[in-house]
């Protein structure tokens, strides 16, 4: 394949940018007045309006010429069809399976997945209803109210981001806690008040060897069997979600209390796998059924809705027009809903652990940027805190405004003000206030040039109905695929994550080192011996 920077494509954007990188979004505006209308696409319940980019209808087709350049159709078809794209693990790339329907076929190395997938959602279905009628109890005999997930990373965030988004259609007579930090802090603070004979312990981690998870979830046992006195306890108040069911087994938890998934789910795609049990106790069956329908409808939509029209692989041709010709380091996401005040956080790993690479799949350094850095806070807080520098400052911050017409609290009015807040921004941050018009308004000589907005800040607004658990599906399957779609522009692994291994490794190394009584010899460059001897000192 010809080098990215090569493509007929890419040689035809850098002169494309450098026509419109000063055309601002007043005039685009100006000169079509239909624009809302020819840069908004709609699917799987999500609509996005991408009128307000730095764009125009010949940049959507030069990006779309370099999808086809970079072949994304085909590497999308080879990952629907479970073929080994993530090349460094040699490993299949099935999210998409995880909520194909019953009697779907998506086959890895000859065997068909979807039945074993169903399999899974059908034990993690009885177990919740069980969970959830108090059939299943305690080691005392009292009903479970309370669940605590255990896992990082990818075994984390998403259940945690899924729970607070979805908290409205829960069973609210139970509590969700979710640890992940090595911190004792975080597990102490979780469970102080919690009754242990009351709690369920969720011990949630793909490869059940990471040190946090591993760590916590013998923390968990210590504190259950000192509560509840009896190790026979463990058996009724933990459960296992895991792909490495010998480890498991070996940490003394039932094979019959573990719920399964498989190598070819990335922990940073496996909110849907069995790593969504405690999503499922908490919205029940049906709700979990219907959030992977909405995953399903948009993976539909990437597979088969025309290029032109395809919502995930136009947000990942948007990221890539800024990260690569605009030069922008990073993106934003404000989710206009307190419930998705995690999925900022969610996002970050998707993104970032997936295309924070810089070799590609040859093995080469690349001569391009790769991911952005995506952060954000919900809207309306992010407004009072970080927006002046979106507005007025010298950076180029593209942002994803995401909002839901329909409210999910009875506090209606509040609703209508957090909407036209959020389509308030995009239109200031994309038409600004000039001179003239503050000078229309009275505004002070003196104060003028400060309140002078450019504007030409370009936002995708991203909106649905309502916040609920199909579209919660459908909003993480989009970004899914926009991940991927960058990813496959810039011809690299979007699923392998060596980058994390190094700290891990000399995390184990240092742990010993740390012990303030045996002071072993340090081997380490002058900071780091002089971090650690510093940290004994004070420790005691
Ligand atoms: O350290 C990174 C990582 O490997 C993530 O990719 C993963 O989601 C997380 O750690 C947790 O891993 P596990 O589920 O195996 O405990």
């Amino acid at each position: 394949m010809t080098a990215l920077t090569q493509t007929p494509a890419w040689q035809a954007l850098v002169a494309h940018h450098a026509e419109i990188k000063d055309v601002h979004l007043r005039r685009l505006f100006a000169d079509d007045p239909a624009r809302a209308e020819h840069f908004s696409v709609e699917g799987a319940g999500l609509f996005l309006d991408y009128s307000k980019n730095r764009i125009s209808g010949e940049t959507i087709r030069l990006l779309l010429r370099l999808a086809e350049e970079r072949e994304v159709a085909r590497r999308r078809e080879a990952m629907f069809s479970g073929e080994k794209i993530n090349t460094t693990e040699r490993r299949a790339v099935l999210h998409v399976a995880l909520r194909a329907p019953r009697g779907t076929t998506i086959e890895v190395d000859g065997v068909d997945v979807v039945p074993e997938v169903h399999k899974v959602l059908d034990a993690m279905a009885d177990f919740a209803t069980r969970l959830r009628s108090g059939d299943f109890a305690g080691h005392t005999g009292k009903r479970i109210r309370n669940v605590v997930n255990i896992g990082i990373g990818g075994s984390y965030l998403g259940p945690d981001m899924a729970y607070r988004a979805l908290r409205s259609f829960s069973d609210r007579s139970m509590t969700f806690r979710f640890v992940a930090n090595v911190d004792g802090a975080d597990f102490h603070e979780a469970t102080q008040d919690l009754d242990a004979a009351e709690t369920l312990f969720i011990i949630s981690s793909k490869t059940f060897t990471t040190l946090e998870t591993m760590t916590n979830a013998a923390t968990a046992r210590a504190w259950l069997v000192g509560k509840l006195g009896s190790d026979a306890a463990v058996a009724k108040h933990f459960v296992a979600v895991s792909t490495n069911i010998d480890g498991v087994t070996k940490f003394g938890i039932d094979p019959t209390n573990t719920f399964g998934f498989w190598d070819w789910v990335g922990g940073r795609y496996s909110m849907d796998s069995a790593i969504g049990l405690s999503t499922m106790i908490a919205v029940g069956p049906e709700n979990y059924r219907a959030l992977l329908g909405g995953f399903h409808a948009m993976d539909e939509h990437f597979r088969t809705a025309p290029a032109a029209r395809n919502l995930p692989l136009l947000l990942g041709l948007l990221t890539v027009w800024y990260n690569n010709f605009f030069g922008a380091q990073s993106y934003g996401v404000m989710p206009y809903a307190a419930p998705l005040a995690r999925f900022p956080a969610y996002l970050q790993q998707l993104q970032m652990e997936s295309n924070g690479k810089h070799v590609d799949l040859d093995g080469n350094v690349v001569n391009y940027e790769t991911g952005p850095i995506v952060w954000g806070e919900p809207g309306t807080d992010s407004q009072h805190s970080f927006f002046q520098l979106l507005h007025q400052g010298t950076k180029l911050v593209p942002c994803d405004l995401i909002g839901f017409c329909q409210p999910l609290s009875p506090l209606t009015a509040q609703h209508d003000l957090l909407m036209a807040n959020l389509i308030a921004q995009a239109e200031a941050l994309a038409f600004g206030k000039t001179e003239d018009e503050l000078k229309a308004e009275g505004s002070p000589d003196f104060q003028r040039p400060f309140r002078v907005m450019q504007g030409n800040r370009p936002t995708n607004m991203i909106l649905a109905e309502r916040l609920d658990p199909a579209t919660l599906g459908s909003l993480v399957a989009l970004y899914e695929h926009s991940v991927f779609t960058q990813g496959a522009i810039w011809g690299i692994d979007s699923f392998d994550q060596w980058g994390v291994e190094l700290g891990k490794a000399l995390a184990n190394r240092i742990i010993p080192e740390l012990d303030h009584d045996k002071q072993p010899k340090l081997g380490h460059d002058a900071s780091t011996n002089a971090l650690i001897s510093r940290y004994r000192r004070l420790r005691g």
